[in-house]
This record gives C-alpha cells, structure tokens and sequence, in this order.
C-alpha cells in the first residue's frame, strides 16, 4: 500500500478560529477512549488461541474463476460478523494481489539489495539516534516526525526498534530469533539486519524469492505446521507493518474469515513469540471501518479486541536513556480513534507489546 499523507488541511491559526465561531454550538464531547484504557490488561476469556489459529485454514488460494476465494463482494453469510454487528462501518475497494495469473504474487530480492538495503538502515538508524538524543527521547522525536505529517512512515518503525534495542540489555540481537510478519521487499528484514540480528524469518502468504542467506521464509500453513509439529522456537521478536489489518479478507488469496486478524494476534501472544517477546506491529487506527477487501481501520469497537492479548512492552526507567514510558509511536491524539475519515488517509501509530505474562489469555472472538 502506497503510503497516503494525512495531513490537517488546517493551519492552526484557521482551527483556532474556527473553533472559536463554532464552540458553544459543539454537542458535548464524547467520553474518550485512551491509549492507556486499550491496553489495559482485559478479563481472560479463552486459552486456546494457539490451537484456534493452527486449526484454521491457511492454504492460499487463487482459484478466482469457478470458486471465486476473494468474493468482490462480502459474503452475506459473513457480512454481520465482519462487522461486528454494525459496530464496524463498511465500504468497498476491491484488491487482489495476483500478478502470476491465478497464482498469487511473487516477491523477490537479490543478497546484493538485501546488503544494499542494510547497509542505508545502519546509517539511517545513526541518524535517527542522534535525533532522538537532540529530541530528549525516542518517543519525543516519533512525536516530531508525527507532528509535521508528511514523515517517512518507515521513520516510525525505525525509531521504535531503536527504542527496543535501547531497552533491552544486549540490543535486539538478544531478542533472537526473530520474524517479519508480511513482506512484499526485505526492508524491515535488513533493518533488523542492521541491528545486530544474524538471521530473520519472514511469513508471507505470497510467494519469496528473498535470496539473502540470512533470510529464511515460511508461508502461514508451514509456521502452523511446525507449530503442530513442536519444531518451532518461538520468536523473541516479530515485527507486523500494515499486514494483520489484511488477514482474512481474500486479497492475498488468504482464506476468508472475520476473525483472522484477532486469531493470528492472539496465536502470537499463545505461542508463535516466546513470552517475554516483543511485538511491533501497526494497523490503520481511526474509526471502526472495513473496506472489502482492501484492509480494516482500527477503532473503539475493534482495536481493544486486537490489543488484548498484549501489555506495554517499554518500561519506564531511569537507567535506560531515551525510552520513555510509552509503548505507542505516533499516536498523536486518542480523538483519531473516533473521527470520521476517509478510509484512503493514513494512520498508523505503531505499538511495541509483549504477551500478557504468564495470564490467561484474552480473545473476544464472539465478537
Ligand atoms: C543497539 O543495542 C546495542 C546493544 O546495547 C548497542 O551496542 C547498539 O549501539 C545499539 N544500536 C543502535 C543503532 O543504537
């Protein structure tokens, strides 16, 4: 997905007269749902999440003449649970992401672009660190970028697996083995390269071609596989940009299925990252909205679902320079969550969690 700018078409001077012509005709606010309200550990309600996700189906499928496995309309059947009963809004903007005919798309990187693309993280990161330690903190500098709104969204990334490795002795080399979680380019595979990380593992329902030795790849059925199998070490990081909100909606021939974003987060936390893993993941968040069968936006209906297996995974500590105690970069306002947007602007914050510990977890699958 090309990243879209969303951007206040209003300078603040024009804002704050607008504000000030229209404030006693306002309806009164709305009670705000807070950052700190969704991540708030929820009541536990199911404990097999692994075992959910490993028992659905995973096989792509292509098929889109006599079966058609991406319906260019939401199937009735589904349609209530998609959308949560109404909760969720929906529209339409079909995508199929199949440039082999049938088959799926193919993605490919040489070793010399994956060397390529490491070699510019590493200097991209010591910049960045630099700014953060200018800004006062990571965090601060997220909220600079994030303030002008035309920043480099690979930035926000960028900065978070700085906070990470800044909050972790021995760096996110110690977090090893780690995974990428949807890739279409080895970016994010050569940023965590670039910090100290010998091999990553990449999932994608598409086929790779990444020939980079340090880059092994698995499609969704393979990682259940191993998982069933009790081959597979679960992964001290795993990284998710802009990918999860996709899952079960056919346009990766993944198979259809309301509830794949909320499983595969909840597979995560059970079993596919270790406990005291760390997941950096990014979903579009604004107000409750699927868009068949292009992707979900996150809001108060459905990001608390999304969020709940997950505590904040940065501690506040003085000994640890630059971390502050947010574990969200480039969530600019907790009034994102409700306002009505098109689902074409962009906004993804990016959150840095790690399973609930050693509670049960929590899935609202009813839902
Ligand atoms: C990542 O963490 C390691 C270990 O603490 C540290 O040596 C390294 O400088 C960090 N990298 C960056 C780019 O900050």
């Amino acid at each position: 997905m090309p990243p879209l700018v969303d951007s206040a078409a209003l300078s603040g001077l024009a804002l704050f007269a607008i504000v000030l012509t229209f404030a006693s005709a306002l309806p009164p606010p709305a009670p705000t749902l807070t950052f700190a309200s969704l991540i708030a550990p929820a009541p536990p309600l199911r404990h097999d999440a692994c075992a959910v996700w490993i028992a659905a189906p995973h096989t792509p499928c292509f098929d889109l003449t006599d079966t058609p496995c991406a319906p260019d309309t939401m199937p009735p059947a589904l349609t209530d649970a998609f959308s949560m009963g109404g909760a969720v809004d929906t529209s339409h903007s079909m995508v199929i992401d199949d440039t082999m005919g049938g088959k799926g798309s193919r993605y490919g990187a040489s070793e010399e672009s994956v060397t390529a693309l490491a070699l510019a993280a590493s200097a991209r990161h010591a910049r960045l660190a630099a700014a953060a330690a200018a800004a006062g903190s990571y965090h601060a500098l997220a909220a600079s970028l994030s303030a002008t709104g035309f920043h480099d969204r690979k930035d926000l990334l960028r900065i978070a697996l700085l906070a990470v490795n800044a909050s972790r002795p021995g760096g996110l080399a110690a977090l090893a083995p780690a995974a990428v979680f949807g890739s279409m380019s080895p970016w994010i595979e050569a940023e965590l390269l670039a910090l100290g990380l010998d091999a990553v593992t990449t999932v994608e329902y598409n086929t790779l071609n990444y020939r980079a030795t340090s880059i092994t790849t698995l499609t969704p059925d393979q990682l259940a596989t191993n998982i069933a199998d009790g081959t597979h070490t679960p992964f001290g990081l795993a990284i998710s940009l802009s990918s999860f909100d996709h899952d079960g909606l056919g346009r990766y021939g993944d198979p259809l299925s309301p509830s794949a974003d909320l499983d595969i987060m909840a597979a995560l936390a059970d079993c596919i990252l270790a406990p005291h893993g760390v997941l950096v993941v990014s979903v579009p968040v604004g107000s409750d909205q699927l868009v068949w069968n292009m992707h979900r936006r996150y809001g108060p209906a459905r990001l608390p679902s999304l969020l709940a297996p997950f505590l904040p995974a940065l501690d506040p500590s003085p000994l640890i320079p630059l971390v502050d105690a947010s574990s969200v970069l480039g969530w600019d306002s907790d009034a994102r969550l409700s306002q009505d947007r098109p689902f074409t602007s962009s906004y993804e914050p990016v959150f840095i969690l790690s399973p609930l510990d050693q509670a049960p977890l929590h899935t609202d699958r009813e839902l």
